[in-house]
């Protein structure tokens, strides 16, 4: 038993290094990196929307387009990550400057919205508007609570 638990540590401290290397390899340069996480935001952003449209009654709700929308934002809130490297602070960005002063609170806030959007993608599923609601409406408390600390206006 002890030794199965110490070769799936070994596994998982595998796969973190190989992702992570994989991360950061993937932005040749800076602007690519702020492009990239802008556009998953973009992407975030609108699927979201769709989903707050629904809630708030603005067009009827869709139980098959809201639950797959939800699933893509719960995939996309685990992507932008990565981008924000080193050097990524300047250029078309409005990330502020905090996010590499305060690196523990800006993972808290990413952790954060990572775990509510599991919660949107259950919910979606559910097919009740009720549950949906409950779930965005935490969901756009996690958005507010990093742009508020790390994006500026
Ligand atoms: C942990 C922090 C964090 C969380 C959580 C977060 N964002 Fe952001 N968001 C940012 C930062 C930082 C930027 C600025 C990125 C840049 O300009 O380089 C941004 C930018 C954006 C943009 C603008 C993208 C563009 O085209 O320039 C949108 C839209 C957006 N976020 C939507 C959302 C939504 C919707 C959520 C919640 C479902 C969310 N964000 C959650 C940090 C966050």
């Amino acid at each position: 038993m002890k030794k199965m638990i110490k070769i799936i540590g070994l596994g998982l401290w595998l796969s973190a290094v190989v992702l992570s290397n994989a991360s950061a390899q993937q932005f040749g340069k800076p602007e690519d990196a702020i492009k990239y996480r802008k556009s998953v935001f973009f992407v975030m952003g609108t699927q979201f929307g769709q989903i707050g449209s629904m809630v708030q009654g603005k067009v009827p709700y869709d139980p098959k387009v809201a639950a797959e929308s939800a699933s893509v934002v719960e995939v996309m809130s685990k992507l932008p990550w990565p981008a924000f490297a080193e050097g990524t602070d300047k250029g078309e960005t409005k990330a502020k400057g905090e996010i590499w002063m305060e690196p523990g609170k800006f993972k808290e806030a990413q952790d954060k919205l990572i775990a509510e959007t599991a919660k949107l993608a259950t919910a979606g599923k559910t097919g009740k508007i009720e549950d949906l609601k409950t779930a965005f409406a935490a969901t756009a408390g996690a958005c507010k609570n990093c742009h508020d600390s790390f994006r500026s206006k």
